[in-house]
């Protein structure tokens, strides 16, 4: 790829050109024979970026539509919000606004989700379901998802719902081996396309569970979009433009590898840390719970995030602000999907040089 990138959002991420070019294809119908093959071929594909042997599924929506919908779908009654940042507590949110009592357990912002403290409240109360979001965009931070998974699995027989969103393409994800019943990722993130899609995998469980809930909605139920799905179509009109998008991507994605493209995002994490470290800037999530596609950092004393943020934006880079209480103390680098690290190379030397005119 020849394509320089300047655009370091924790979502949207930067979109190839080639991507962008596959969305201009005509349109077709998405109730024709071709358009069945298109989407067989997206679902022989998918399931290897969400590991599973299971169906690797499509939704046209944002990602906030597969959270409802997988609480809606899969928990008739009580369910566990963990909850360390600001998407974690939307699940909260919405699992109160469809009527399921939620019970939350708040971690600190910065830190990862603790997986003895699940294990205890599930020995105390019994839950349909718990949900839990991998990497926390709002702060930075990656919760340990295979052990909270076996804490979940070994303590009850509820659900495990993860929010995959900013991590599924850039940080490994098995949705199978871990025991994960639902796994969505958003398309805007690691896996570098445009908005309005949701991809997902569902256990036999999950489905099982779901089959036992009467009033699933229409646009909301898991087990609707699995039973197309398996047919070769949509529930709905899809967003075709973005599907051909995702054609182009995955197999971008698969020829890098699924190992190869967890490891560059490592690299460029660490490669962050190391240049943080140098230059004073602060994380803002724990040592032991670094994201791997985002940095939320605090500038040295005398630099203010927002400052920071507008100076780089003039200088034609792009990063995220602080997100919720923290926007005025911190600002964020998404260094996900196509990002190489010639890429944030670039960022971080116009960064020293914004700080040193600042400074
Ligand atoms: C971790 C996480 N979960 C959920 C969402 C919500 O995604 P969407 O805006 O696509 O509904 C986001 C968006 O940034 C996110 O980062």
């Amino acid at each position: 790829m020849t394509e320089k990138i300047q655009f370091f959002l924790p979502g949207p991420s930067y979109v190839t050109e080639a991507a962008r070019q596959a969305m201009t294809k005509p349109m077709v119908g998405h109730r024709s024979g071709p358009f069945k093959s298109f989407r067989l071929s997206l679902g022989e594909r998918l399931p290897k970026v969400l590991r599973t042997a299971g169906d690797g599924m499509i939704a046209t929506g944002s990602s906030t539509l597969i959270m409802e919908s997988a609480v809606i779908s899969c928990a008739a009654s009580e369910v566990l919000n963990l909850v360390n940042g600001a998407f974690s507590d939307r699940w909260h949110s919405i699992t109160r606004s469809v009527g399921r009592p939620a019970d939350k357990i708040a971690f600190p912002w910065g830190e990862a989700v603790d997986p003895d403290v699940v294990r205890t409240a599930l020995r105390r109360k019994k839950y349909d379901a718990v949900t839990v979001v991998h990497n926390e965009t709002s702060t930075g931070a990656m919760s340990p998802i295979a052990e909270i998974a076996r804490a979940i699995r070994e303590e009850s027989d509820a659900l495990v719902l993860v929010d995959s969103v900013s991590s599924l393409g850039g940080a490994r994800i098995e949705t199978d081996e871990w025991g994960l019943d639902v796994v969505l990722g958003g398309t805007q993130k690691a896996l570098a396309l445009p908005p309005g899609l949701v991809v997902f995998a569902m256990s036999e469980r999950a489905g099982e569970r779901a089959a036992k809930i009467p009033h699933r909605g229409f646009y909301t139920d898991l087990l609707r979009y699995r039973d197309k799905h398996r047919d070769g179509g949509p529930i709905t009109t899809p967003a075709i433009p973005q599907f051909y998008a995702l054609d182009r991507q995955l197999d971008r994605i698969l020829a890098e590898g699924m190992e190869a493209r967890w490891g560059r995002h490592a690299l460029l994490e660490r490669r962050t840390e190391e240049w943080a470290a140098a230059r004073g800037f602060s994380y803002a999530s724990a040592a032991d719970a670094r994201s791997l596609t985002v940095s939320c950092l605090r500038p040295p004393a005398g630099v203010e995030a927002p400052g920071l943020v507008k100076k780089l934006a003039e200088r034609g880079y792009t990063v995220g602000g602080g997100y919720g209480d923290w926007k005025p103390s911190t600002f964020r680098i998404g260094h996900m999907g196509e990002v190489r690290m010639s890429d944030l190379d670039g960022l971080l030397s116009v960064i020293d040089g914004a700080i040193d005119g600042v400074l």
